[in-house]
């Protein structure tokens, strides 16, 4: 069974005919596997759309980020920053390397990790040894920061490069959700030692199911490539170097990503339009969303409001066959990160996720599908105003 025709959905991919010559030629080339140009072709278009020296691609985002870790030489004992309110796929690569997990909470304003929160912990409830900086709870030394832009918006990116250079960090960008976002007149995934991108499905420019890491970093770059070839040894059979991992983007999914390249400026300049419209209908209704520094900085990957009372504005879209879906719980509140610290002050996230509703953002809306959004949005907010 497909997708209902009239079912406006959260974010699908765009797929036209003019993508499949593409595809057809590239399929009867017969590389289909890992092989081939097509892998190395489009990790170089990513380079460029970027801006970044190294982009390897791999399976999926959890991926990149999980070898990324592993290529700095993260592991157990290693204490590594993650914003409370991300896609738990962030925080479960920590837990992949036996790394701890320390889960700080976000801002009210842009939704980003409370840099004042972070610096709060690095300083109160860390101390100097000469092994680095040590939680003085866990016991385990704080390595990392992975710097999330949630839903495409890119947060104070300087200030927690400053905050990571005092503490002698490593940043880290899951940059999963903000391909084509720019902040300073710097590209998300520019601005840490390594970053990674998704191609899952929903995502702005898709491969079906694939990710990549960038990095400016030669060696880290060669390193990556290694791992996820089983650490094969280039130039020889089967003689391996570590144990690597088989996280090789398969050429097929990178023929899609290929095909899709051409179409992603426009797709990000319609996401945008989307964004702005979502923000001049909805902020005189009360609905607030992520405060932008610049606010053509974002993507808009997923445009997502703080509603007074989601769950009714989720069930009158659903009845008009519209998605809409809530955020991430917060990491601390799930099962697998319930033993783990959390900094915060004012459970913001908590307060985030109970309010917040993400709303239909794919590139091609038409205009007939906003305009059944329009009109199900004023009238569920007219109702929910009209509600004691
Ligand atoms: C913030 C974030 N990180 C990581 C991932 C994982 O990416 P993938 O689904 O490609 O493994 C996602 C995917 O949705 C994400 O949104």
């Amino acid at each position: 069974m497909g997708i209902s025709s009239d079912l406006i959905p959260l974010s699908a991919p765009v797929i036209i005919p003019e993508m499949l010559t593409d595809l057809n030629h590239r399929l009867a080339s017969g590389w289909v596997s890992t092989a081939g140009p097509a892998v190395r072709e489009f990790e170089q278009a990513l380079e460029d759309f970027v801006g970044i020296g190294h982009g390897i691609a791999t399976q999926s985002g959890t991926a990149a980020l999980h070898v990324s870790l592993v290529a700095l030489g993260l592991g157990p004992g290693d204490g590594i920053i993650v914003p409370d309110l991300t896609f738990i796929a962030t925080a479960n690569t920590v837990q992949y390397i036996g790394a701890t997990p320390i889960l700080v909470d976000v801002k009210a304003s842009d939704w980003q990790m409370d840099l004042d929160l972070l610096e709060e912990y690095l300083t109160h409830q860390c101390h100097s040894t000469d092994h680095g900086l040590k939680d003085s709870h866990t016991g385990c030394i704080v390595r990392a920061v992975i710097a999330v832009h949630a839903l495409g918006a890119i947060g104070e990116m300087n200030r927690l490069q400053e905050i990571c250079q005092t503490h002698e960090l490593v940043l880290i960008e899951d940059a999963a959700q903000s391909l084509g976002s720019i902040r300073d007149s710097q590209s998300a995934g520019t601005f840490g030692e390594i970053a990674t991108l998704s191609f899952n499905g929903n995502k702005i420019l898709t491969t079906g199911g694939g990710g990549m890491v960038l990095t400016n970093n030669p060696e880290l770059a060669d390193r990556v490539r290694l791992l996820i070839n089983q650490a094969k040894i280039p130039g020889k059979s089967y003689d391996h170097s570590d144990v690597g991992y088989n996280y090789r983007m398969p050429a097929i999914n990178a023929a899609l990503g290929l095909a899709q390249m051409p179409y992603l400026a426009e797709w990000i300049q319609q996401k945008r339009i989307l964004g702005q419209r979502y923000r001049a209908l909805l902020e005189p209704m009360g609905v607030n969303f992520q405060q932008l520094g610049d606010s053509k900085h974002s993507n808009h990957w997923l445009v997502t409001g703080r509603f007074q009372d989601p769950i009714m504005v989720q069930e009158a879209l659903e009845a008009a066959s519209i998605m809409a879906r809530p955020l991430w719980t917060p990491l601390h509140q799930q099962a697998p990160y319930q033993d783990f610290p959390f900094i915060t002050r004012d459970r913001i996230s908590e307060t985030i996720h109970g309010e917040a509703l993400s709303l239909p953002s794919s590139a091609n809306l038409s205009e007939d599908q906003w305009q059944r959004i329009e009109s199900s949005l004023k009238r569920a907010l007219a109702f929910t105003r009209s509600t004691p």
